[in-house]
């Protein structure tokens, strides 16, 4: 879900480690924006030229799932897709890599579903540990299991109780102020600035109306990314594309903003059920596993002590495996009244930019915000 890894969509830097990286950007037709809507989830062999695998899987889940392959072995897009002329010709089957991956892709739904019961268990990741050619034999000498350590290893450590996930959102409320904003925030104007671990950096703008209106603009040297959702219609703009946000995306964008991932959080979420204690850096949290209105479950790792959402977990299952978001909420500060994070890190499975850090300088509430903002996105001359 961050605004590099979409500009990624198309890009591929190429020999980063040699003297000249060398940029590709595939041109490929995108939907027309006219056409944006909610109703239809366009899957990828709707879109796409040469799908005879992933048939069925939403186009939105098309990148993360390639993305998720290249970390799984540790390799770039060219690996599998052939380049022509500084272009990527991701349709062509010539790589014979790309060819033993349809396989790959193959066995990995077959051993979900008869062996594990459709549940994403195995994934590529699971033989492959970020190399080309996986493990099959273990090293010689093998580690020397000392049989007393061993027995000790497995004493159980007694579990402390947990509070309910309903008492831990009602703390985190009452320590963000929610409760005393209810009804009183409208609206909600976003500035800062974007570093991505890429090295690119540049400029992040978000409103949020509620309910029902948010954008999100962030522009850095590769171009302009944009997100707009605007009651029943949503749109992503990239540097080379216009598309329409579809399912799950539209919740996972949604979340991004400003006053849903904080005053609105516990209305994101139809069930939730604390499930254990966990460390993130020197702080303990409690972890409530949370249902989305739309089925997804994220993890939500509140601070133990001063009750802040710390980190947000989302997991997409997808037929190669299940592929994780991480965000981060850092540098809690008050304004007018309501306790919001103002450092927001987003890591993602893309090897071309794990993680993209927001620094929001100015948050204004309740202030009139352009209708235009909530227009359909415009492409670039
Ligand atoms: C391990 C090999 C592998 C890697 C790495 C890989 N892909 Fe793919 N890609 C495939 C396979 C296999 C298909 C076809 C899937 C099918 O037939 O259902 C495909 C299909 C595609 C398609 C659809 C092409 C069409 O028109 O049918 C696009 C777009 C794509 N990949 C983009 C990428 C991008 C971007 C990256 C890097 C982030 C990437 N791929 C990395 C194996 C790979
Ligand atoms: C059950 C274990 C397992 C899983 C799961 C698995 N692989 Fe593999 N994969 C292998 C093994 C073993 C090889 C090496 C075969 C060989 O050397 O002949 C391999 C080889 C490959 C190769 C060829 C590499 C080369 O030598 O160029 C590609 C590409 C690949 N896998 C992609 C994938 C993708 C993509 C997924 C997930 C959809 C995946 N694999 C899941 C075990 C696995």
């Amino acid at each position: 879900m961050d605004e590099e890894a979409l500009s990624n969509l198309r890009i591929l830097v190429l020999g980063a480690s040699s003297a000249a990286a060398i940029l590709f950007v595939a041109a490929r037709p995108g939907a027309s924006p006219a056409k944006a809507s909610l109703s239809a989830e366009r899957k990828v062999e709707q879109v796409e030229k040469n799908i005879k695998v992933l048939n069925g899987t939403p186009q939105a889940q098309l990148f993360p799932t390639m993305r998720f392959m290249s970390a799984s072995l540790g390799i770039s897009c060219d690996y599998c897709h052939v380049v022509k002329d500084s272009n990527v010709d991701f349709a062509s089957d010539e790589k014979e890599s790309k060819r033993v991956a349809r396989d790959m892709i193959k066995m990995t739904m077959l051993a979900n579903k008869t062996t594990f019961a459709g549940k994403p268990e195995i994934s590529c990741f699971t033989c492959h540990q970020g190399q080309v050619t996986p493990k099959n034999l273990p090293g010689l000498p093998v580690p020397h299991l000392d049989a007393a350590r061993a027995a000790t290893t497995l004493s159980p450590s007694p579990t402390p109780a947990l509070p309910p996930a309903d008492a831990i959102f009602n703390k985190y409320s009452v320590a963000i102020g929610a409760d005393a904003a209810a009804g009183k925030i409208h609206s909600c104007a976003v500035r800062g600035s974007v570093a991505n671990a890429s090295g690119s950096t540049g400029t992040y703008e978000a409103g949020q109306v509620i309910p029902g209106k948010v954008y999100e603009t962030i522009i850095t040297s590769r171009g302009t990314n944009a997100r707009v959702i605007n009651h029943n219609r949503a749109w992503e703009k990239t540097p080379y594309e216009i598309h329409p946000l579809e399912g799950l995306q539209l919740k996972d964008t949604s979340l991004t903003l400003p006053l849903s991932a904080t005053i609105g959080l516990r209305g994101e979420y139809v069930k939730a059920e604390t499930t254990k204690m966990d460390q993130i850096n020197d702080r303990q949290t409690y972890v409530v596993t949370a249902t989305r209105g739309d089925g997804k479950r994220e993890r939500l790792y509140f601070d133990a002590e001063n009750s802040l959402l710390l980190r947000r977990v989302s997991n997409t299952n997808t037929v190669i495996g299940v592929i994780q978001e991480e965000t981060d909420y850092e540098d809690y500060r008050e304004i007018g009244g309501v306790k919001l994070p103002t450092t927001i890190r987003v890591a993602t499975v893309d090897s071309l930019n794990p993680t993209s850090t927001r620094k929001l300088e100015s948050i204004e509430l309740n202030v009139p915000i352009d209708d235009a903002k909530f227009a359909p996105p415009i492409a670039d001359k």
